[in-house]
């Protein structure tokens, strides 16, 4: 049994990101350099898979770190988890075990897993709380992605129950910033928008047609405000309820789309495809439980929006595929 006392992480003691990498990773990286930590470990899925148990059992025992947070999964979009929702179930799962369990061998002190909105039922009452999980069917596009996320919560709420670890979960709503996946292929809404109005910028077409009525509701957080939250998080809270992390607020695909276009300067018009689908109405996180544990997000919609396009011009060389 390890009792949580809330107050400052020790900024020496050996701190392992799984996951370092990634959209969420390395903004927690970023974030944690940035905060004074001095013991920071990651390891790429090429120096360690994650899905071999026993390497990850061997690292996290020459490791033995005090703090973890999981930030590494397989992660897509709508096509990749509608296409192969077999690899997003069992790679999620196979991960989450194994370092979880690698975690508990190690009485690891503090473990931040990350989960994703996409947990709740597809027909949550709006703003979604956190006590709606497991109270309707999941969106069927990324059911399988869902359940393995769920089940990661459990496996955070056992070890609570079994072992007394103060682990903790928080499900952040869609997130974008520095890092994020662009390609055409992979990338979610936000990434996918900005790719389109840049191109077209630079091309000067005098129109791109987005999908849908452009209607739908979306709430987006920059993930220096996700990482700032994961910190906040890891130092001041102690439940076995994941926590949603949010802004609070959210914008029409149409908002979206004209805050992206106005960041790249792309003066054509904006035109929307009403024959195509366009999705659940509204995806709102209830995010009260986070400002009651004591913070709220920071960075507007635009500043965030103008912040990735300037590193998305920037990195082109090294984007993901
Ligand atoms: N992006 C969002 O909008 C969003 C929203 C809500 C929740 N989340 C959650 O945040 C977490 C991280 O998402 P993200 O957007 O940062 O994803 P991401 O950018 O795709 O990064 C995922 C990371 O996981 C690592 N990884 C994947 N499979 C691995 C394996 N077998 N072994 C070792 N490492 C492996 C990758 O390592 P390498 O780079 O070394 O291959 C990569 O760094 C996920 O749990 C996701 O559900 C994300």
């Amino acid at each position: 049994m390890t009792h949580f006392v809330p107050g400052p992480l020790e900024r020496d003691a050996p701190f392992y990101i799984a996951g370092h990498r990634g959209l969420v990773g390395s903004a927690i990286w970023r974030k944690l350099e940035s905060e004074g930590f001095t013991n920071l470990h990651g390891q790429t899925s090429s120096e360690l898979d994650l899905k071999d148990r026993s390497a990850v059992s061997s690292y996290m025992a020459s490791l033995q770190p005090r703090y973890l947070v999981l930030a590494a999964a397989k992660v897509g979009g709508i096509l990749a988890n509608n296409t192969y929702p077999v690899d997003f179930l069992t790679e999620n799962l196979q991960i989450q075990v194994n370092v979880l369990d690698a975690a508990r061998e190690q009485n690891v002190e503090r473990v931040l897993f990350l989960g994703s909105s996409c947990i709740y039922p597809k027909l949550a009452p709006q703003p979604i709380r956190e006590d709606s999980l497991l109270t309707g069917h999941l969106e069927p596009t990324n059911d399988a992605y869902a359940i393995a996320k769920i089940a990661g919560i459990m496996h955070v709420q056992a070890v609570r129950r079994q072992y007394g670890l103060p682990w903790i979960s928080a499900m952040p709503t869609n997130l974008y910033g520095p890092g994020d996946n662009f390609s055409p292929e992979g990338s979610h809404v936000l990434p996918a928008l900005i790719r389109r109005y840049d191109e077209a910028a630079r091309s000067g077409n005098s129109a791109v047609t987005n999908w849908g009525t452009g209607s739908p509701r979306r709430e987006f957080l920059h993930v220096d405000d996700m990482a700032e939250a994961c910190l906040h998080l890891l130092e001041h809270y102690d439940g076995p309820e994941q926590v949603n992390v949010g802004t609070g607020s959210d914008v029409t695909i149409k908002e979206l789309a004209e805050t992206v276009a106005s960041a790249v300067g792309f003066e054509g018009s904006i035109e929307w495809d009403t024959s195509k689908p366009d999705g659940t109405p509204q995806k709102l996180l209830d995010v009260s439980k986070l400002a009651n544990a004591g913070w709220t997000a920071k960075m507007n919609l635009q500043d965030g929006v103008m912040d990735t396009v300037n590193w998305y011009r920037a990195n082109q060389s090294g984007l993901r595929n």
